[in-house]
């Protein structure tokens, strides 16, 4: 009986220890980036935890172990002109646009006030920091500043420039790189520009960006941790000092990649497993249609007002031919609109994929949108619109769950082939429902994954026995370029001494025959 009691004892002391203070940071002031901070938060805090969550999109009445700081005084994103993309003059393939828009978004975060307030208060600690990597890695500082472990939220598929900080980039002859939508097994020319961004991207990185960020921690943190009565360390230091990385990516809607043991992939976690119940229209809506219903969201960046009217017209003359029901996500309300189309300014959108009455979704491939497809197993149709989501929807298509549709003025022809082919073959749902089984048949849930890989750095201090050692072997000795160096210096004395030992034979010889 006393053994019982002492087991019960032990284990509830360990769990009341068990409550962590995280400093949790997700500044992108985007809906999607907003979705996962959000999911990390309330997990974490769920859990038992007390979180510090710095976040643009603070709530009204947040959980009671969530405190919230507001960042949405940072100057917003370039809007998403659709004119512009569609003209062609938007792009966003361009990496050190994005380092460098990155770069004055994190600065205008740990300059907030709110955070400033923060980090100089000495009183102040937290076991763990987690923070969103977005193109660069100042908030490795704010670990520093707390003297404690950091994980790095990393949004899209394993990279080299989020993989290199934890054991090293990634071969580019069979991994695409970051902004890449080739599919391995690459062809010769793909190889050449996978090698060409692979190596130019990270010359960029760190001969540029990286001395960047130096001079920016030295200037946002050195006095704050001194005045902690501790030295700074150095930023390269910190940098490799990452303890974990969460991966929004999985094999079942990304890549297999080989990964080191501190990289946890735990896309889906944003997902809340209790589907909240529809509002009531649209309940009717799902239920009442009969030949399935189609729904087409283009996310939350793309703005009505850039749609031309001739697009709108032809889409909706499109979804008019067709017999399913249509639920579009749209800001405005169109007039004379198709029976069988109905408008939403907002949708509860895990709850309309969830119905089994919704049988496709056309979406812009945003990569929270793909993953939810995955998880409710329904197929696609993907118009990607900006940043990742070419990468997301190339993947998406190419594991066999959907179409592409290019965004253009004349897409509507485009979107009715696709819808035709999406509507007559069985063949996308089947591999919606595969991937779906994959993305769920995991030891644990993404959910329960990220909580105990979060508790576990800050229980163990950071996880040292998880890191690899490659962050510790210069590029040289990885190369093996000091054995190419002693080898050829070996070679070059071998030769001079050859030609010494034996140029000096023949020079005796020729003096004998002239004697
Ligand atoms: C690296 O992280 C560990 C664990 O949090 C910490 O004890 C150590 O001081 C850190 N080192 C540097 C150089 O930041």
């Amino acid at each position: 009986m006393t053994k019982i009691w002492v087991a019960v004892v032990a284990i509830a002391s360990f769990c009341a220890c068990d409550a962590f203070k995280i400093l949790v940071v997700f500044p992108f002031p985007s809906k999607s980036h907003g979705i996962l901070g959000e999911g990390v938060v309330r997990l974490l805090a769920n859990s038992g935890h007390e979180v510090t969550y710095i976040t643009p999109f603070p709530v009204k009445n947040p959980h009671p172990n969530v405190t919230q700081l507001d960042v949405s005084d940072q100057p917003p994103l370039p809007e998403a002109n659709l004119t512009a993309i569609l003209n062609k003059e938007q792009s966003y393939s361009d990496i050190s646009k994005f380092f460098k828009m990155m770069t004055d978004m994190n600065i205008a975060t740990i300059l907030n006030k709110n955070v400033q307030t923060l980090i100089n208060d000495p009183k102040q600690t937290f076991d763990v920091v987690v923070a969103e990597w977005m193109g660069n890695e100042l908030f490795a500082g704010l670990a520093a500043v707390f003297d404690c472990p950091y994980i790095w939220l990393s949004t899209v598929e394993p990279h080299s420039f989020i993989l290199e900080l934890i054991d090293d980039t990634l071969n580019p002859s069979y991994n695409p790189g970051i902004i890449s939508a080739a599919v391995p097994p690459f062809s010769f020319t793909q190889r050449l520009k996978e090698l060409a961004f692979h190596i130019g991207s990270g010359l960029i990185k760190t001969f540029y960006f990286n001395k960047i960020d130096e001079e920016n921690y030295k200037m946002l943190f050195e006095e704050v941790i001194r005045k902690r009565g501790r030295g700074a360390p150095s930023f390269s230091e910190l940098r490799y000092n990452t303890s974990l990385v969460l991966g929004n990516s999985h094999v079942s809607l990304g890549r297999p990649t080989r990964l080191p043991q501190n990289y946890k992939p735990v896309r889906g976690y944003h997902i809340n497993p209790e589907i909240k119940p529809l509002p009531n229209d649209l309940q009717k809506l799902l239920d009442n249609a009969k030949n399935g219903l189609i729904f087409f969201s283009l996310g939350s960046n793309v703005k009505s007002k850039y749609m031309p009217e001739n697009l709108k017209r032809n889409l909706l003359k499109v979804f008019a031919g067709l017999k399913q029901t249509v639920l579009w996500k749209f800001e405005e309300n169109l007039p004379n609109l198709p029976s069988n189309v109905h408008i939403v300014q907002w949708a509860p959108q895990p709850s309309i994929l969830a119905h089994p009455n919704c049988i496709l979704f056309i979406t812009h491939g945003g990569s929270l949108s793909l993953t939810e497809a995955v998880y409710f197993a329904k197929p696609i149709i993907g118009v990607p619109v900006l940043a990742d989501q070419f990468t997301n929807v190339g993947m998406a298509i190419n594991l066999g769950i959907g179409l592409k549709v290019d965004l253009s003025y004349d897409m509507a022809d485009d979107l009715k082939v696709a819808l035709g082919e999406a509507l007559s073959s069985s063949s996308y749902t089947a591999k919606a429902k595969e991937l779906s089984l994959i993305y769920h048949h995991r030891p644990a849930t993404p959910a329960a994954e990220l909580v105990h890989w979060v508790e576990h750095v800050a229980l163990t201090r950071g996880a040292p026995h998880l890191r690899s050692p490659a962050i510790d072997v210069p590029f040289y000795q990885k190369l093996y370029l000091d054995l190419a160096a002693i080898t050829l210096i070996a070679l070059y004395i071998l030769k001079k001494l050859i030609n010494t030992l034996f140029g000096a034979k023949k020079n005796s010889q020729k003096k004998q025959k002239k004697n």
